[in-house]
């Protein structure tokens, strides 16, 4: 909800994600091939998760397929990189560990993705034909703050090479989320883990931004049930002045009906 307790509604954040299946693919195969790995390994290196869901981690069992894990158990990333796409978006108790501000809850998001393709029936629907553009991912996500939440996932963390880096001086940065970490040129090159060492290979341009927009979303009851309020500003002949409790901060349309300040 945002950050007005009154107001009930949410901020919305919408993306369109263009994705390059080809290029992920290609820069897998050449990943798993420099660190000696298979490629579901080097797979789950890019996301922090295998395709089926299993967090890469090694201290759960082999068909846990939850969420319910920490990091604590990998401080030096030498299961799940810190560059990894959940690892980075949502960096868990790292906060605690490596003395991350803010403590709170500030940068998580509730999240809704939907798939999108201009050319379904053209091609392979397992994408086998490996597209380079016009599919990819309608991204939304709800937060109280755009600040506080998206844009200090985004901008904050995963296009900075810094977050999270406890031993850059010594491995190197960590690097941008190889998934959705934007930067402006050159290589982005981050810590992989071989079986038994590190090595800094480049991952990223596999995901292009292709456009999106901030919205205010209004809570479901008032779609539901508009409230007819009075106007106050220019009051209306014969409209009553005084505001229902618990709906500060909003303008009110000639209409009697209440509108949502953007
Ligand atoms: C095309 C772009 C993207 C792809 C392919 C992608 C892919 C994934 C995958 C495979 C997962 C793991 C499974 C899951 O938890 O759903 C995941 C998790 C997640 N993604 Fe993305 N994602 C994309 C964009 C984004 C963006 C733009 C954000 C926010 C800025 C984001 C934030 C998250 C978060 C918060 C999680 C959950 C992490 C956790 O709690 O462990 N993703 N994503």
């Amino acid at each position: 909800m945002v950050l007005d307790a009154n107001s009930l509604g949410s901020y919305l954040v919408f993306r369109k994600l263009e994705q390059n299946v080809w290029s992920f693919n290609r820069q897998v195969k050449r990943l798993a091939k420099d660190l000696g790995i298979s490629q579901e390994l080097a797979e789950a290196q890019v996301i922090g998760r295998f395709k089926n869901g299993k967090p890469l981690l090694s201290c759960e069992t082999d068909d846990y397929l939850g969420n319910d894990f920490d990091f604590k158990n990998d401080v030096n990333g030498r299961s799940c990189p810190f560059h990894a796409h959940i690892r980075k978006t949502n960096p868990r108790n790292e906060r605690d560990h490596f003395d991350i501000e803010p403590k709170t809850n500030i940068g998580r998001i509730v999240r809704r993705g939907m798939t999108y393709d201009y050319t379904e029936n053209k091609r392979k629907i397992d994408l086998s034909d490996q597209p380079k553009k016009d599919v990819g991912l309608l991204f939304m996500c709800c937060q109280s703050s755009i600040e506080q939440q998206f844009e200090q996932i985004q901008a904050g963390w995963c296009n900075n090479k810094l977050f999270i880096s406890p031993n850059h001086l010594k491995h190197g940065l960590t690097g941008i989320d190889p998934i959705i970490g934007q930067h402006i040129s050159g290589r982005q090159m981050q810590n992989w883990n071989t079986q038994s060492s590190r090595k800094r290979r480049s991952f990223s341009n596999v995901v292009k931004l292709m456009g999106g927009e901030y919205f205010y979303a209004p809570p479901k009851s008032f779609l539901e049930n508009p409230i007819p309020i009075p106007n106050t500003s220019p009051k209306l002949p014969g409209q009553p002045t005084d505001t229902p409790p618990g709906y500060g901060g909003v303008n009110y349309s000639t209409t009697g009906y209440y509108q949502p300040s953007y």
